[in-house]
């Protein structure tokens, strides 16, 4: 059985690290409110020169490093962003040329912060019906370029950044012990698009600003969260207990808590990062996952599930085996 299996994994964050403190010289709030309600303390911000396809392709070179291979051993470059350098064409093709790839093809997919869930599926698929031997599949994301400065609600929660991992098809028995992905659940309910959006486009003329009914996305997020995952273990034949690491999207340590409690698993067993990144919508699974490398947390055979909900709603899970 042909399975997706992560070779090379890596990220970059902008130079530009801001404390929660900054926020308080211009706006009513509190690193103490900050920390309390989202768990995140800084975040990194994207410099004037900096864009999501800038960001995309340091992840993408990290990754083809690691694992070293040259770009043009790749098929295919997956890319989930809402925050697109321009309107079209895809960042992917941009971060197509950065790389010097001259073969292949590359695509954009929009799922807000389920953006790489939903890549790594289609890279999946790819790679099982025999369209790819290679997928880089990235996140990558500017947040920074969406945000109301003036909404409180909404400014001090994102952040900046980019992580890949390159998929290589690779030969399994079709049990859960094989290496790679091993099964993907996705899910979207329009009828709550209104909860979390920009209000801006090519209907509007402008790129517009983040919007979000925060406790209302919360009260969502940890029963979908947990069944999306709940459905892609029970797909994957595995249970709670044989996961080693949850590597979930990085929104709020309260929704990350409420996941991992409802899933029967203990804090130990995430990788949590949202502290030090904030949330960075699409990239924040890949950073995590290079970041859980870097640490020495994740390791080679281990058992992850990624989970991840965003605007649309749109909400999805992977399990794989690293
Ligand atoms: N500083 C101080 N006070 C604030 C701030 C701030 N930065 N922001 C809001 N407040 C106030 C509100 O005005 C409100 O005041 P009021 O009671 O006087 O009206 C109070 O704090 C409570 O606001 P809530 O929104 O109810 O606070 P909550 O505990 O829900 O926390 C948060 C807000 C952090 C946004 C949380 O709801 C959350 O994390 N939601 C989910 C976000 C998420 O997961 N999004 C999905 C992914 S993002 C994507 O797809 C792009």
């Amino acid at each position: 059985m042909r399975r997706a299996v992560v070779i090379g994994v890596g990220h970059h964050l902008p130079d530009r690290i801001v404390e929660n403190a900054e926020f308080e010289k211009t706006l009513d709030t509190s690193d103490e409110w900050i920390r309390a309600r989202s768990g995140i303390e800084r975040r990194h911000f994207a410099s004037d020169g900096e864009t999501t396809s800038s960001m995309a392709s340091a992840a993408a070179n990290a990754a083809l490093a690691q694992a070293s291979k040259a770009a043009d051993d790749v098929d295919a470059i997956v890319l989930a962003t809402s925050t697109a350098d321009l309107t079209f064409p895809s960042a992917a093709t941009m971060v197509q040329d950065q790389l010097g790839m001259t073969r292949g093809f590359a695509f954009d997919v929009q799922a807000v912060c389920a953006g790489f869930v939903y890549a790594l599926a289609n890279a999946n698929a790819l790679i099982a019906s025999g369209q790819a031997e290679r997928v880089l599949v990235i996140g990558a994301e500017t947040f920074s370029r969406i945000m109301d400065w003036t909404d409180r609600s909404t400014c001090v929660l994102f952040g900046d950044g980019a992580g890949a991992v390159l998929l290589e098809a690779q030969e399994g028995d079709g049990t859960s012990q094989d290496r790679g992905i091993l099964s993907t659940d996705l899910n979207s309910d329009g009828r709550h698009r209104d909860l979390l959006y920009v209000d801006g486009g090519v209907s509007t003329g402008t790129s517009g600003y983040l919007r979000m009914q925060g406790n209302q996305v919360f009260r969502h997020a940890v029963e979908k969260l947990a069944q999306t995952a709940e459905t892609a273990m029970e797909r994957a034949g595995v249970s709670a207990s044989d996961v080693d690491w949850i590597v979930p999207h990085q929104a709020n340590i309260r929704i990350i808590q409420g996941t991992a409690k409802k899933m029967d698993l203990p804090m130990e067993r995430v990788v949590v990062t949202v502290q030090d990144h904030g949330n960075t919508s699409a990239a924040s699974i890949p950073l995590a996952l290079s970041v859980g490398v870097e640490r020495g947390q994740i390791k080679r055979g281990d058992l992850i599930v990624t989970e991840a909900i965003g605007g649309g709603l749109a909400w999805g899970a992977v399990v794989m085996r690293w």
